[in-house]
């Protein structure tokens, strides 16, 4: 009992409400928001998708963001070991734990690739600092990037994009790299890990997005981003567009993984969840429109096309930049932005698996992570591959859903649309059915008609809209 009590007093935790927010939020916000959002909403119609989106952020996400902290701060260990012990107290079976299995998994594949697209962003952040310096070097601080108008062509800068694909050692190397700062910040620990980077990295960030937001709105097409993203046509509302818009909503808020269990194990204080989930929830969905709202008027201004695809934010801004006045500054600061967002992100994500390795193996923190760094990089190096040297292979090929999905597409799709779902779902079963209703009320902290509403929202609502999505997302054949 001693020896548990020693541990139990060294246990790592967050050093203020405030800095589990901003980890929190740091989590949630990320390449999701700033790459994914934009080009799912571009892809889907704008208005319509942005809608069922939020609808399902605020009746999905919310309840299952307050259901993964409430048992992390209930269990006060690793996201295995937390459901373990919710289930334990609640007189349920600890096979329920497998839930969280699944998301320690799926934080594990979705780290393998996020580090490859961080990697662009890298590559990205560097050649735009390159083009700062030139900018500068040319007497024009505050023109555009690359030669500004009348500079390369357009071919020449869309052509970067390409060029880095094939080039899988350049890849290999941002890719090595952004894990590296991952590995580094989550081998420091919570306190002066994790929490450091987050309650420095987050504040610049929410500068530069509000800063290049200001700048977009007076110098870009503000009207027609604010028209797309926001005046609804439902005849574009297909099967697939809701399907998106849920695997968008839970891979925004870091739902699934395990990540908001584990970040929740870290609470020390007492107090409710509730507010502290809608925080949450708020500022990763306020980032995503705002993102929006940085990303379309640009688009629009330079006549480029918002349903551009993944490429949106590396081929098509970059053509922007060039023309903007100020472009080879902003350009610089957007990517730098979208670094900060997604390290993190990533740190999160190598979190989960790192505290599972402590929690379930007993390792230590540095063996933990250093096993799982290197495990996910390894596996992102298939997924840069993928571009290149494997070009062509179609892993999941054989099933219609995957069916000429790239390496990184096919985890990506695995995950977000098999995965996590299936991770929510069962979390919602147990928390909704199998666990002590006077211990998750007592915990969160809601009032007795509030709980019933959340707790209606994780018994009923959750698994059925998540299963329906589920069933059709699987078998678009259906309907
Ligand atoms: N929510 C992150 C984003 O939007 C991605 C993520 C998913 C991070 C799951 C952690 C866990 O980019």
């Amino acid at each position: 009992a001693s020896a548990a009590q020693g541990s139990a007093t060294a246990k790592e935790g967050w050093s203020s409400r405030t800095a589990f927010i901003l980890a929190a939020v740091g989590a949630a916000v990320g390449l999701g928001n700033i790459w994914r959002f934009p080009t799912l909403a571009g892809e889907s119609g704008g208005g319509a998708f942005v809608l069922v989106y939020i609808a399902f952020v605020f009746l999905l996400g919310l309840p299952l963001v307050l259901a993964e902290i409430t048992t992390g701060k209930i269990g006060q260990t690793d996201a295995v070991g937390s459901m373990r012990e919710v289930a334990r107290r609640s007189g349920a079976s600890t096979a329920w734990s497998a839930t969280a299995t699944v998301g320690t998994v799926a934080a594990f594949l979705i780290l393998s690739f996020y580090s490859v697209v961080a990697g662009w962003v890298l590559y990205y952040a560097g050649v735009h600092a390159i083009e700062l310096v030139n900018a500068i070097g040319r007497g024009d601080p505050l023109g555009g990037a690359f030669g500004g108008p009348g500079g390369e062509s357009v071919d020449e800068i869309q052509s970067r994009m390409g060029n880095l694909f094939g080039n899988w050692q350049l890849l290999l190397a941002m890719h090595v790299g952004f894990m590296g700062v991952t590995w580094f910040v989550v081998s420091r620990g919570v306190h002066s890990g994790i929490e450091k980077a987050a309650t420095i990295l987050m504040p610049i960030f929410f500068v530069l997005l509000v800063g290049i937001t200001i700048y977009g709105a007076f110098t870009g097409n503000f009207s027609e981003a604010t028209a797309f993203l926001f005046t609804a046509d439902f005849s574009k509302l297909t099967p697939e567009v809701i399907n998106a818009a849920l695997g968008q909503a839970l891979f925004s808020l870091s739902l699934g993984v395990a990540g908001l269990i584990t970040y929740g194990s870290y609470i020390k204080s007492k107090g409710g969840l509730g507010g502290t989930s809608l925080t949450i929830a708020f500022a990763d969905t306020g980032v995503a429109l705002i993102a929006g709202l940085m990303i379309f008027p640009i688009v629009f201004a330079a006549g480029l096309d918002p349903a551009g695809g993944p490429t949106l934010v590396f081929q098509a801004l970059p053509v922007a930049f060039q023309s903007m006045p100020g472009g080879a500054l902003i350009g610089f600061l957007f990517f730098c932005l979208i670094f900060v967002a997604a390290l993190t992100s990533s740190v999160s994500l190598l979190e989960v698996p790192t505290a599972w390795g402590k929690g379930e193996m007993k390792w230590s923190r540095a063996f933990s992570a250093t096993m799982f760094a290197l495990g996910a990089g390894s596996l992102g190096v298939l997924s840069l591959l993928g571009y290149n040297e494997l070009s062509g292979v179609s892993p999941l090929g054989f099933w219609s859903i995957f069916e000429g999905l790239d390496i990184l597409d096919t985890i990506d799709g695995f995950t977000g649309k098999i995965m996590l779902p299936l991770g929510v779902m069962l979390l919602a079963i147990f928390i909704g059915w199998k666990a002590d209703q006077k211990m998750l009320q007592a915990e969160t902290g809601l009032s007795d008609g509030m709980f019933k509403l959340w707790r209606f929202l994780v018994a009923w609502l959750c698994p059925i809209a998540v299963g329906l999505v589920l069933l059709f997302g699987l078998f678009p054949g259906l309907i």
